[in-house]
């Protein structure tokens, strides 16, 4: 496709031949309000508010609908286009209830921003003159529709027509009794379900897992990998430490990656985030006992110094940097290295799209460091140390030591370890790509790789 050159508000810009003005105006960051186009959905035409004046044409015309040619000239923040775009603003809002005080999407809300952007309009309709809707329907087991809030963009719809393809979404009725319902005897329910929360630009697709749990404006958003399949979806850990509480995360929302994930995440790994946070093991327990960091460490020292035949297993689920270094140490201390990897399959949880047969996150580097993933052992084992892997419980050994991110262990020495979302590393997806993810929460529990290293300091 061969470039041309196009004015926009009097700069010019190069663009592909026949590509969207809409996406030349997003790439460049030049201000334009819309609300039924999405890069993954493509084009509707439905909402009117990405209008542009475009040199030769009488009206203005939608950015979304416009293909670049060359030598096109555009203005987009001329008087005439303000004031439309204020006319389409009032027309969306004429019924809207504007209960933003109560409204999960208040801070997140592109009426909101629009409004405040090319509204600032006083209002010609009375609150009671409005159209009253429905405000709590539960479209599935997740998402919850308030009508009277909803902008008819059918991103929703959409995304169930043309990307799951499952089709419980439509629109329904004509005029001010146009409104968004699942088809009769469907639910919205699929794995992909709770994306379209992110894709309603306004407060009318809610979670129910999010409703009224937090104001957005006291999260903070980490970039992180979900670590539920090996997929590996980008994804942000939205949490906030509350006064005299703990950092708490309150969703997983996902992070655009063309090359992996594109802006979708499945809802297994969205609500995933509820399992770091439960049933956590904080405490480092000798035979149920509470003991220091220090006395851990000499016991540890103590049973690898009185032990022959060690086996190591190892979590697909550790960053890259946890697996170097307990390879590192497994061979230092002569014990057999392994990741038993069946009980990370799972073909009822895969799909043709984003959802992996393998649960974990970083098998690939299992694979890399050549790690056993198959293991029978016909002799006696004298010393287990499990890092976190899910199978130890069906191993038999003379000793144990686990350590573990969840309570549960019924190893002799437990040392508590953190979860991903608690500190940072690498992990390397299925598609062989090494992704990063940062610490979003803070924890005083020490990482495998501090152990390894403070253990060291130990004479062995
Ligand atoms: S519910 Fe949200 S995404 Fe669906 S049509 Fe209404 S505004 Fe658009
Ligand atoms: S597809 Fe896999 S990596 Fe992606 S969000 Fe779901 S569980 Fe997480
Ligand atoms: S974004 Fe162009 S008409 Fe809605």
């Amino acid at each position: 496709m061969s470039l041309v050159t196009v004015n926009i508000d009097d700069k010019s810009y190069e663009a592909k031949e026949n590509s969207l003005l809409i996406d030349l105006l997003i790439l460049h960051d030049i201000k334009v309000p819309y609300f039924c186009y999405h890069e993954s959905l493509g084009a509707d035409g439905n909402c009117r508010m990405c209008m542009v004046e475009i040199e030769g044409k009488k009206r203005p015309q939608i950015a979304c609908d416009t293909f670049v040619s060359d030598g096109m000239s555009i203005q987009t923040a001329s008087e005439k286009i303000s004031s439309v775009r204020k006319r389409i603003l009032e027309l969306e809002l004429i019924n809207h209830p504007v209960d933003c005080p109560i409204c999960d999407q208040a801070g997140e809300c592109k009426l909101q921003d629009y409004y405040m952007d090319f509204g600032l309009y006083d209002s010609n309709i009375d609150m009671k003159e409005k159209v009253h809707n429905k405000k709590h329907i539960a479209l599935g087991s997740s998402v919850i529709l308030d009508r009277e809030r909803c902008v008819l963009c059918t991103r929703c719809v959409r995304f169930t027509s043309n990307i799951t393809k499952s089709g419980e979404l439509g629109v329904i009725n004509r005029g001010d009794k146009a409104c968004i319902s699942t088809v009769p005897g469907m639910k919205l329910d699929n794995p992909y379900a709770m994306n379209v929360v992110d894709l309603c630009p306004v407060g009318a697709l809610t979670s129910k897992e999010f409703r009224f749990a937090q104001r957005v404006w006291f999260l903070k958003s980490t970039p992180s990998i979900c670590h539920g399949c090996s997929t590996g979806c980008n994804i942000f850990i939205d949490h906030n430490q509350e006064k005299y509480k703990e950092d708490k995360i309150y969703r997983i929302r996902p992070r655009k990656n063309r090359e992996v994930n594109g802006d979708f995440i499945c809802d297994y790994g969205r609500l995933s985030y509820k399992n770091l946070q439960e049933n956590r093991q904080q405490e480092l327990l000798n035979k149920s006992n509470v003991i220091s960091y220090e006395d851990a460490l000499l016991e540890l020292n103590s049973k690898i110094s009185g032990s022959k035949n060690i086996v190591i297993l190892v979590d697909a689920n550790l960053y890259n940097e946890d697996i170097a270094a307990i390879s590192n140490f497994s061979q230092k201390i002569g014990a057999k290295l392994v990741c038993p990897t069946e009980c990370y399959f799972d073909d009822s949880f895969g799909d043709d799209w984003l959802k992996s047969d393998y649960k974990c996150a970083n098998l690939q580097a299992i694979k890399n460091y050549k790690i056993d993933s198959l293991f029978s052992s016909d002799q006696q084992i004298d010393l287990l140390i499990n890092f976190n892997h899910p199978s130890f419980s069906k191993f038999s050994s003379k000793q144990s030591v686990e350590f573990s991110t969840h309570k549960g262990s019924s190893a002799e020495l437990v040392l508590a370890i953190p979860a991903y979302s608690e500190y940072s590393g690498t992990t390397i997806n299925d598609a062989n790509i090494e992704q990063y993810s940062q610490k979003a929460i803070t924890t005083d529990v020490a990482t495998i790789s501090e152990y390894l290293s403070d253990l060291s300091k130990v004479a062995l």
